[in-house]
């Protein structure tokens, strides 16, 4: 962190606010530097650290739009991703739903609006849980939105506690190691009801990035992309759910990218203040190069599973799953 932008941090925040962005920048690069790679600890410190200046940027949500029409404006888009999800889930009013990584609330107040049921987050990120039961209260919305700090890995929940999950765009976070993908599967198996549904999206690669687009990749999403490589459909299918539906979404959260451009070049000199100008200008390039290397590489999965009214196994999934 150059000095100026210690000072910018400083000036916004205070001691406390620099204390807080200083050891939230440690926590994140010293997994980096000393295994090579990221841990669940590290990206809840990397949320802990943009939490501000995305929302400054970008809004309360922290998934790309969806843009079913093209029209849309960004947090039209963003609430349709939501939207999208949510009835992938089946969501009723009355549903006791839990949201998997749950940024700051902003989806679970949606749907609680939208469906008239009660929604309970978790996320690891200790300043995302703080920002976002702030924000919850100044909505009025305590009594039916709450947020958790925990590990999706390990769901602080008892089993079959809820009718209903949402996991907007998450599980790439979440999954730190091939490992994290069934654990977190059996996870959502775990806590769900019977018969109670789940809705999925997240942004997956079709193969693991030339090394050139991994630096563009993990510049702006703190994750080269080597662990998302996952059939996220054939992966639930394993653990037993009904994979009721599935599709690609990549095209439809394209224009995100345009929109993301115009607002970081709006905010270009305090973003400069912030990071350094050297930082803010290669972050800026990188965004740039984004849409060519996900229109190449990725896909956008989107899905509907259900947990079956008995544990069996299912053959015709497990068939799925192989096939896969
Ligand atoms: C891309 S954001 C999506 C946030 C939210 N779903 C939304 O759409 O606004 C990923 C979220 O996952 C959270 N997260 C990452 N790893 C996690 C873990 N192991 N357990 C719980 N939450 C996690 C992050 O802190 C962040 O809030």
């Amino acid at each position: 962190m150059s000095a100026r932008a210690a000072a910018t941090i400083w000036r916004n925040g205070g001691a406390r606010g620099l204390i807080r962005t200083t050891s939230a920048a440690i926590r994140m690069e010293a997994p980096l530097l000393l295994r090579g790679r990221r841990t669940a600890a590290s990206v809840g410190a990397y949320y802990d650290l943009v939490t501000d200046i995305s929302r400054r940027l970008y809004g309360d949500n922290f998934h790309f739009g969806y843009f079913p029409t093209g029209e849309e404006t960004l947090p039209e888009a963003h609430d349709a991703h939501t939207d999208l999800v949510a009835e992938l889930a089946s969501l009723e009013a009355g549903s006791r739903v839990l949201d998997i990584g749950c940024g700051i609330g902003a989806p679970a107040m949606r749907i609680v609006r939208r469906y008239d049921c009660d929604v309970t987050g978790v996320n690891i990120s200790r300043e995302q849980v703080r920002q976002g039961r702030e924000l919850i209260a100044e909505q009025g919305m305590s009594d039916r939105v709450r947020i958790e700090r925990g590990d999706a890995r390990k769901l602080p929940f008892e089993s079959s506690s809820f009718d209903a999950i949402v996991c907007v765009e998450v599980a790439g976070d979440i999954c730190v190691t091939a490992a994290d993908k069934p654990t977190l599967i059996a996870e959502m198996f775990r806590v769900l009801k019977p018969g109670g549904g789940v809705g999925f999206s997240d942004l997956a690669l079709s193969e693991v990035a030339p090394r050139a687009d991994r630096r563009v990749l993990r510049g702006v999403f703190y994750d080269d992309g080597s662990n998302l490589v996952t059939d996220w459909p054939a992966l639930f299918a394993l653990r037993g759910f009904a994979v009721d539906e599935h599709h690609c979404i990549l095209e439809q959260t394209m224009a995100t990218w345009a929109h993301v451009r115009t607002l970081y070049a709006g905010d270009a000199s305090e973003l400069a203040r912030c990071y350094g100008k050297s930082v803010a200008r290669r972050t800026g390039a990188q965004i740039d190069r984004l849409p060519e290397i996900l229109r190449r590489l990725a896909t956008f999965p989107v899905l509907a599973a259900r947990k079956p009214m008995t544990d069996a196994p299912r053959a015709g999934a497990v068939a799925v799953a192989r096939e896969a």
